[in-house]
């Protein structure tokens, strides 16, 4: 089968050709048109912006996504309807109802999150074994999902506050360092670690692991920027120090994200953990988590390549050709943005 995916829920404009066959999901073609460089100037998204910006894009990613994959016919196409920004999520939306209409081809609504769950079945030989625990970190979710089988889910914690990408990017703001603060925060960290391997063990900087111990799979982040805050205003030369408050700062959260994953997963008795979102480029997340894993729990570790983690359409696309082999479509005039969708 081959499949046609649109992603359009932030500020990149993604399209995909993804080919199924069996439980395996190959990608043919990946195009994703950032606008990163368009929002960095007011250090977030501005959603007017990126809906502009979508509609100006949509159709020549798709043609391009098209072209790439050299395939003329596709057979569905699988689009995100939420959550996301509204005005955004449109643009993705009516491209795919025009296009299924007029090609009278089947089409799927997925939820952004699934599509970040799914990048962890691309190129796969084999299935994933469940139950999975998957650690879901993103610039607008934190969540630890159960995984059942595929397109059964159940949310076992979730943030109380902030997302921890949004962490990231706001901690980022604090020190001036650039947006997103994901990868800048992560460059910082790295600085200080290859540079200062003896000042690790001595560091000063002290940032709390919110909500470690609090005996659910629950988070919060807001706290660990306000205590960045805090400890920023405190010290006359932090402006030196930003690579150590960045390591700190990196490292409280991965602490905080790997302990109570791996919990989870021994509570429910999970035979994989996957790791999905944004915040899943994060290489010290990458490293820790397969390495608790390996060490406290006797199931595999799953991660998307890097080019799947943030936002994309080939996640979209093979999270719509597993709802595709169940028949799961979306009644054409049913296709509509939904905001507050649930992973259910
Ligand atoms: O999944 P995504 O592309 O968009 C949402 O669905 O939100 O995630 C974007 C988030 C941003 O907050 C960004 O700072 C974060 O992912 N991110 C990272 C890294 N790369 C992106 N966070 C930590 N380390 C990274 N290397
Ligand atoms: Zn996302």
């Amino acid at each position: 089968m081959i499949m046609l995916g649109i992603e359009t829920s932030c500020d990149e404009t993604a399209a995909a050709i993804a080919e199924g066959k069996g439980k395996n999901v190959k990608i043919l073609s990946n195009v994703v048109s950032s606008q990163i460089e368009i929002h960095k100037k007011y250090g977030g998204v501005v959603p007017e912006v990126a809906a502009r910006e979508h509609v100006l894009n949509i159709l020549s990613v798709v043609d391009s996504a098209l072209e790439k994959s050299g395939k003329k016919k596709i057979d569905a196409i699988s689009v995100t309807i939420g959550p996301g920004l509204i005005t955004s999520l449109v643009v993705g939306i009516e491209t795919a109802k025009v296009l299924a209409y007029a090609r009278k081809l089947p089409v799927i609504g997925i939820n952004h999150i699934e599509g970040h769950v799914y990048a962890n079945f691309i190129n796969r030989k084999k299935d994933v074994e469940f139950p999975a625990m998957i650690l879901t970190v993103s610039g607008g979710h934190t969540m630890l999902v159960l995984m059942r089988g595929h397109g059964r889910y159940k949310t076992i914690g979730e943030t109380r506050d902030d997302a921890a990408g949004e962490a990231f990017d706001k901690a980022a703001k604090l020190m001036g360092i650039g947006y997103p603060g994901g990868p800048a925060i992560a460059a910082q960290a790295e600085k200080f670690q290859t540079t200062n391997k003896f000042e690790i063990r001595n560091s000063k900087i002290v940032l709390p692991r919110p909500m470690i111990n609090s005996g659910d799979f629950d988070f919060s982040f807001s706290g660990l920027k306000t205590a960045l805050f805090y400890e920023l205003k405190k010290d006359k030369n932090w402006k030196k120090r930003i690579p150590e408050y960045c390591y700190e700062f990196q490292q409280a959260a991965v602490d905080t994200l790997v302990f109570k994953t791996i919990k989870a997963a021994e509570k429910y008795k999970a035979k994989t953990v996957m790791l999905a979102g944004g915040v899943a480029a994060n290489t010290e997340l990458r490293k820790q988590l397969e390495k608790a894993v390996k060490e406290k729990l006797k199931a595999a570790f799953v991660m998307p390549d890097l080019i799947y983690t943030t936002d994309n359409a080939a996640m979209v696309a093979a999270a719509g050709y597993f709802r595709a082999l169940k028949k799961n479509f979306t009644p054409w005039e049913k296709l509509k943005v939904d905001c507050n969708l649930e992973l259910k």
